[in-house]
């Protein structure tokens, strides 16, 4: 049997500014009378998780509130939600933050419909995950992770110091994706910097990899092309709200432009080294992201100039392998000018190189890197992004 690209999401997506107020009519409509709100204690203080149940209470929807979220969502926390979701008799999810609280809403789905663990349903093939999730409301309170539009859920296990996938199949996916950008209007300008690097890094790595088709390659140009043109008005005026509204866009597009598959050698790295030393996603993956691409355009020569003009840059005149490395470039620049900290501002120290370079080589998502990569290129990509930061 012929292996066939396909592309298939079940999310509904719906954004507006102000599009919050709309949460308790998609809950009904969805016909959720008691679903789970996952979400953290930084949104509780400030505010937004109040305003969100006041939306519900109003509505006339009844809720569990679980606000245990911590960046990096570990195994035990998934399946104590996963405990709670069934002992409330809860008929559904909201998953409302960043990437931890949406990835723990949708891992909390996984648990609740197959029983057992978090960690039972690590992505392989056969894949473990069945079934469908209690259907999920995404709602997206950074612009960067793309957790709503993606059929993934990024989980931490502490025990082997590593962050796995679930997901990679249409059951994970969120329902509804409500996108309100002016969720995102009071973020630190250091979370919209990480963020949305993160958001071009998904675009651009969904790009380049092997598995790489038409319907993905369109929504991470467009991706590409808000975050270069939006991502430094964002970071230096935070109340823009078509900065914000442009780089909520870009990303939900950086999470579509995963399709079913995962992203490549930045996020190899950035999810073993996030086991390693727990950080920011986003600011780690920024910084790992010029030097991969300095790595991988060999690669892929037509494909990187194509980046740089989404990214703004003019190439007339220049060769594709002189485009190519215009990408690189505008990519190390984008990363500076948004002030993201360097490896070593992170927690991470040189002689950790062989370790991380290890666990990145046995990543998944290496396969399909658009440069051959084993520990050895690594090692490579690693020593530059150390050199950068010192
Ligand atoms: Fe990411």
């Amino acid at each position: 049997m012929v292996s066939l690209q396909s592309y298939q999401t079940p999310t509904a997506f719906k954004h507006a500014l102000g599009a919050l107020e709309n949460l308790a009519d998609e809950a009904k409509a969805l016909g959720l009378k008691r679903p789970m709100f996952v979400t953290d204690q930084g949104l509780v203080k400030a505010g937004l998780v109040d305003e969100a149940l006041s939306v519900l209470k109003k509505g006339g929807v009844d809720y569990l509130l679980f606000d245990e979220v911590i960046p990096n969502p570990p195994v035990a926390l998934v399946d104590r939600g996963a405990a709670l979701y069934a002992e409330a008799g809860c008929d559904g999810l909201i998953g409302f933050g960043g990437g931890s609280s949406m990835d723990a809403a949708k891992a909390i789905g996984v648990v609740a419909v197959h029983g057992g663990s978090a960690v039972d349903y690590e992505w392989a093939d056969p894949n473990p995950i069945v079934k469908p999730i209690p259907p999920l409301i995404a709602v997206p309170t950074t612009a960067g992770t793309g957790s709503e539009a993606t059929l993934w859920a990024v989980i931490t296990d502490p025990e082997r110091h590593i962050k796995f996938n679930i997901g990679g199949t249409p059951h994970i996916a969120a329902a509804v994706a409500l996108i309100d950008p002016l969720l995102t209007v009071n973020l630190p300008a250091h979370v919209t910097a990480g963020t949305g690097m993160d958001a071009l890094a998904h675009a651009i790595e969904c790009y380049t990899m092997a598995y790489a088709q038409p319907f993905t390659d369109a929504v991470a140009l467009l991706a590409m092309e808000y975050v270069g043109q939006y991502l430094r008005i964002a970071f230096a005026q935070g109340h823009n709200t078509e900065a914000r509204y442009k780089m909520s866009m870009a990303a939900m597009l950086g999470g579509l432009a995963y399709g079913t598959d995962s992203a490549g050698a930045a996020h190899a790295m950035s999810q073993t080294a996030g086991g390693v030393v727990d950080c920011p996603h986003g600011a780690l993956t920024a910084r790992l992201l010029g030097p991969v691409m300095e790595y991988n355009y060999l690669g892929e020569p037509q494909k990187f100039a194509r980046i740089a003009q989404a990214l703004g840059e003019d190439v007339r005149g220049l060769s594709v392998w002189q485009a190519a490395e215009r990408a690189v470039e505008a990519v190390y620049r984008l990363t500076e000018d948004v002030e993201i900290p360097t490896l070593q501002d992170l927690g991470f120290s040189e002689d950790q190189i062989p370790l991380l370079a290890e666990l990145a080589s046995k990543d998944p998502q290496t396969i399909g890197n658009p440069r051959d990569v084993d520990y050895r290129g690594y090692v490579k990509i690693y020593e530059r992004a150390f050199a950068l930061g010192a």
